[in-house]
């Protein structure tokens, strides 16, 4: 690790519909910096009196700027986590961004049981999760990856059901899905990559203390 990056500490944050609780969290223990906006051109934004960095992704790309280190820390859902496979630390259970990762299926095309779409095609996001969740019910799928609006693939055709995030259920009530399996919770983690860990434990673990200490007291308040 170069000076410059001994020097900072740099925090990657997801687009989308973690950023702004996470910033927001961040915020409280006074991990600032201005001109942090989802909407920020800046894609680095810099407090240069606290030596922080922030630095906005895409969600799925999180992991993997703190696995190589280009970020120390990071937010990331743990279904996103968890299907990136990537090697990284998991410091803390952020307690936001609740959804579950389930299978549905079209309504008026419902099947009597799980097993009977065994050797059919699932459009997802998450192959590696959906795969597990699969193997473990002795189903051998048809895996189609998709990168966003999962829900089609079923009303086009483009496969028999859908493995998906479920946050409040709108998107699955509107296009005639329904939910035929649970496979995981999933909220959002800190993460951090395991050099950057050691090297600036100190201000790591200073920076957890004061979210935890901030998360329970609004569980108290
Ligand atoms: C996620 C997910 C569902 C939706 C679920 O998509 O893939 O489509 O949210 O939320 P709901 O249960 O509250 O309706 P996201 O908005 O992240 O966009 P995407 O479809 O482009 O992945």
């Amino acid at each position: 690790m170069n000076a410059e990056n001994m020097e900072y500490l740099t925090i990657a944050l997801p687009k989308g519909k973690l950023f702004k609780l996470s910033s927001e969290l961040f915020g409280k223990i006074g991990f600032t910096a201005e001109g942090l906006t989802e909407k920020s051109r800046k894609l680095v934004i810099t407090n240069e009196e606290k030596k922080l960095r922030f630095i906005i992704t895409k969600t799925a790309d999180v992991p993997t700027y703190v696995e190589y280190g280009a970020a120390d820390i990071g937010i990331i859902g743990k279904d996103v986590l968890m299907e990136s496979g990537k090697d990284v630390y998991e410091l803390l259970d952020m307690g936001f961004g609740k959804c579950h990762l389930m299978m549905a299926v079209p309504k008026a095309q419902k099947r009597a049981k799980l097993t009977d779409y065994a050797h059919t095609r699932v459009a997802t996001k998450f192959p590696h999760i959906a795969e597990r969740f699969f193997n473990a019910q002795g189903m051998q799928m048809e895996y189609i990856k998709l990168n966003g609006s999962i829900e089609l693939g079923p009303i086009v055709g483009l496969s028999e059901s859908i493995v998906d995030i479920v946050e409040t259920g709108t998107t699955l009530k509107e296009n005639d899905l329904e939910e035929i399996a649970y496979i995981m919770d999933a909220t959002a983690r800190l993460i951090s990559n395991r050099v950057s860990f050691k090297m600036k434990f100190e201000r790591i673990h200073g920076m957890v203390k004061a979210l935890r200490a901030v998360m329970e007291q609004e569980a108290n308040a």
